[in-house]
Formats: C-alpha cells, structure tokens, sequence
C-alpha cells in the first residue's frame, strides 16, 4: 500500500538551512516537501529546491501594497499546493491573524531561543547579554502571537567562553536541523496536534516549554 505521505510547504527567506534539513530526513521520513515559497526572491534556499526538484516559488513582499495583499498571495499560493503542513523556516515575514487563522492548527515555525525568551529578533546576542548559561531553539505552533504559539519541543545548547553571536548561533543551528524534521514527523503521523491552542503529543497536552529533546 502506497504511504500516503504528509505534503509539506516550507516557507523560507534565506540560506534554507532548515529547508536543507527538512529534505534530507524526508527520503527516511513519513513526509514529503512539495513546494518552497520565498518572499525573498535571493533566497540561496530557492536553489536548494531547485536542486532537489522541488517546485519553488517566489510571492515577494515588496510586490504588495501592504501586509495583508502580501499574506493573501501567500494563501492563495499555498492552497494552490495543497499541502497537509505549512512549515516556516527561517521566514523572516510575520503573518496575520487571517493567514494563521486559514491554516488554523498546521503552521509550525523555528525560533533559534528558548521560548519564551527572546522571542523577535538578535536571540543569540541577547542571551549572550544577559550572561545566560544555555541557550537554544524552539519549534512552535504558530498562533496570532508573533513566536507565542505553544512550544512542541526545545534543544538545549551551552554558552561557551569566548562564544559570540556567530558562535552560538553555529552551535543551535546544529540543533534546529535536528529537532525540526523530527518535529514535522509527529505531525506527520497523527501524533502531534494543536487544540484550542494547546499543543498535543499522542492525545497528552505538553508542557509550556514542551519537549526537551537532547537528540545523541
Ligand atoms: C535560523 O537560525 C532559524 O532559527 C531562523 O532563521 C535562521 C536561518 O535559518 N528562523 P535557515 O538557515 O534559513 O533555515
């Protein structure tokens, strides 16, 4: 019996790091990337679709007169792909409650923090400021709330002596592409679901700082 595999959009801006990932666990994994969107028409992660034969589209946001035209050429994009998750990695655009709300329970986003800390912009030099001891990423649900839906999983790195924000950034990148595709799985099989705002794994709420995956 064919696996039916759950159709995946990642929505990026840059490099497409996570996207790279993403694609990499896929061929082992019970989901399938079937569109790249880019609001940034440079996104050196449009040429790793290219490369990979996934379908990739550019809807730029300078193209728009304003942020809802721009969130409704996204959805119009989108639907045209049809996908079961939209998953955003490194999308630097904030999306507005009528985009959020369309895909209601199946957007997941990538936040190099540990929620509910830092949440915008800087992360690594903000936790490096504050003289934190650790530091991390997040995989979210995306809500109304800009990197405030409820946390699925977190991955815990240490600030290290003489660490600068390209250093830790390096050091939690490593964790983003391994946390991610294993995230996107749950989903993909049924065992993680949104609900009235609560994050659910196997039918059980997970805490506010959800999982804390130390993957080997
Ligand atoms: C990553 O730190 C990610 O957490 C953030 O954007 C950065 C670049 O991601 N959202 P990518 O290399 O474009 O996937």
């Amino acid at each position: 019996m064919e696996l039916t595999h759950c159709r995946v959009v990642v929505l990026i801006s840059g490099s497409g790091s996570n996207l790279q990932a993403l694609i990499d666990a896929s061929i082992a994994s019970n989901y399938k990337v079937i569109g790249v969107i880019s609001n940034n028409p440079e996104a050196y992660g449009l040429q790793r679709a290219e490369r990979e034969a996934i379908p990739a589209y550019v809807v730029n946001h300078r193209a728009f007169p304003n942020r809802e035209e721009f969130d409704e050429a996204l959805r119009q994009e989108i639907d045209a792909i049809d996908p079961d998750l939209v998953v955003l990695a490194g999308f630097m655009r904030i999306l507005g409650s009528a985009f959020v709300q369309h895909f209601s329970a199946g957007i997941l986003n990538i936040h190099p923090s540990l929620l509910p800390k830092y949440p915008g912009v800087n992360t690594h030099q903000r936790a490096l400021d504050a003289g934190d001891e650790e530091h991390g990423v997040s995989v979210h649900f995306v809500t109304e709330d800009l990197d405030g839906g409820p946390v699925v999983a977190q991955e815990r790195v240490p600030v290290l002596p003489g660490d600068d924000a390209e250093t830790l950034a390096a050091r939690v990148l490593e964790k983003e592409h391994l946390v991610y595709p294993k995230v996107v799985s749950w989903f993909a099989s049924g065992r993680l679901r949104m609900q009235e705002g609560q994050a659910l794994l196997d039918g059980e709420p997970l805490p506010a700082s959800g999982l804390d995956i130390q993957a080997p």
